[in-house]
C-alpha cells in the first residue's frame, strides 16, 4: 500500500481499557452492571436525573489517578510526525487522548469533564459533583444540568466534520471499539466508499471485522505503537 496522505482514526473504550477505564460490552463491562436505558438516554434522565448524576459523578471521580497509556501516546506521536491530513475521532468521553498530546481530536459522544445546561445549552467544565439543584452559571436555572455526553438516540457531535474527513481519507484505522453503535460502526464503509484502506486494531474481532481490509488483534498498548512505527517508517 502506498504511504497514506490523509488518515482518520476512530477509537472506542478499548483504547482506554489498559488505563483502567471500564469498557461497555466486554465481560464485566459497564452495561452489564447498569441498564444503559436508565443512565445513557434522554428518557432515563427525565425519569431520574439524580440516578444519571450519580452515574456520571462516579465515572468522573473514577478518572482520578487514571493515566494515558502507550496506545494514546502512539496516536499523539502519529499526529505530530505525520505530515498529511489527520483526524482522531473518539467515542470515548475520557480525556486521555488530549492528556497524551492529541489535539486534532473530536469527541463525537461528548466529554465527561464538561457539563451541559439542558435549558440554555451553555457548556462549562465541571469539577464538583453534579446534582438536580446545580445552578447554571449562564441562565441561573437549576434542574437542567447534565453531563455533556451524547446519549442513545441523540446525534453525535461534529458529524459533518467527521463525514468530510471520511470522504477525503485514504487510510481509516478503527481501534478498541466493538462496532456495536451507529453511526461510528458505519464509518468503515464510508471510508471504503472513498477508496480508503481500512484497518481494525482490536483485542478481538469486532462486529464489523469482516468489513476491514486489514486487521490485527491484540492489546492496544502492544499493537498500536507497533502499527504507528510501521506507518511512520513506511513514509521514510
Ligand atoms: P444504537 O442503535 O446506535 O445502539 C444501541 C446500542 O445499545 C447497541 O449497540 C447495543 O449494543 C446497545 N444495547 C442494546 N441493548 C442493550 C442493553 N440491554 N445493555 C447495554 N447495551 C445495550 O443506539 P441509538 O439509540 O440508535 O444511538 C444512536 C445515537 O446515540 C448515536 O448517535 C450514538 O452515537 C449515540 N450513543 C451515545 C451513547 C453514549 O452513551 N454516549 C451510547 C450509545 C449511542
Ligand atoms: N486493547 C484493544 N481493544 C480492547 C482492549 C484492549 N486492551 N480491551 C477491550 N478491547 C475491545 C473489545 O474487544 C471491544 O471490541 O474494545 C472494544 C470495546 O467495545 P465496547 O465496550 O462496546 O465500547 P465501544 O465500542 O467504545 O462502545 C461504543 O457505545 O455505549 C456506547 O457511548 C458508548 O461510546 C460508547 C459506544
Ligand atoms: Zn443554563
Amino acid at each position: 500500500m502506498n504511504p497514506p496522505s490523509s488518515i482518520v482514526i476512530l477509537t472506542g473504550a478499548g483504547v482506554s481499557a489498559e488505563s483502567g477505564v471500564d469498557t461497555f460490552r466486554d465481560k464485566g463491562g459497564i452495561w452489564s452492571k447498569v441498564d444503559y436505558r436508565d443512565v445513557a438516554t434522554p428518557e432515563g434522565f427525565a425519569r431520574d436525573p439524580a440516578l444519571v448524576h450519580d452515574f456520571y459523578n462516579a465515572r468522573r471521580r473514577g478518572m482520578a489517578g487514571v493515566e494515558p497509556n502507550a496506545a494514546h501516546a502512539a496516536l499523539a506521536r502519529l499526529e505530530r510526525k505525520f505530515d498529511g491530513d489527520f483526524l482522531l475521532v473518539t467515542q470515548n468521553i475520557d480525556d486521555l487522548h488530549e492528556r497524551a498530546g492529541s489535539s486534532k481530536l473530536i469527541h463525537m459522544h461528548g466529554e465527561l469533564g464538561k457539563a451541559l445546561c439542558a435549558n440554555c445549552s451553555n457548556r462549562h467544565a465541571w469539577a464538583a459533583d453534579m446534582a438536580t439543584d446545580t445552578l447554571c452559571p449562564a441562565c441561573g436555572s437549576t434542574g437542567y444540568m447534565r453531563p455533556d455526553v451524547v446519549w442513545f438516540g441523540e446525534m453525535p457531535y461534529h458529524m459533518e466534520h467527521i463525514q468530510a474527513a471520511l470522504e477525503a481519507c485514504d487510510l481509516f484505522v478503527s481501534i478498541g471499539t466493538s462496532g456495536n453503535v451507529y453511526p461510528a460502526a458505519g464509518f468503515v464503509q464510508e471510508a471504503q466508499r472513498a477508496g480508503a484502506h481500512t484497518v481494525e486494531l482490536n483485542l478481538e474481532p469486532s462486529e464489523g471485522f469482516s468489513l476491514f481490509t486489514e486487521a490485527e488483534h491484540g492489546k492496544a498498548t502492544e499493537i498500536v505503537p507497533k502499527y504507528v512505527e510501521r506507518l511512520l517508517g513506511a513514509r521514510g
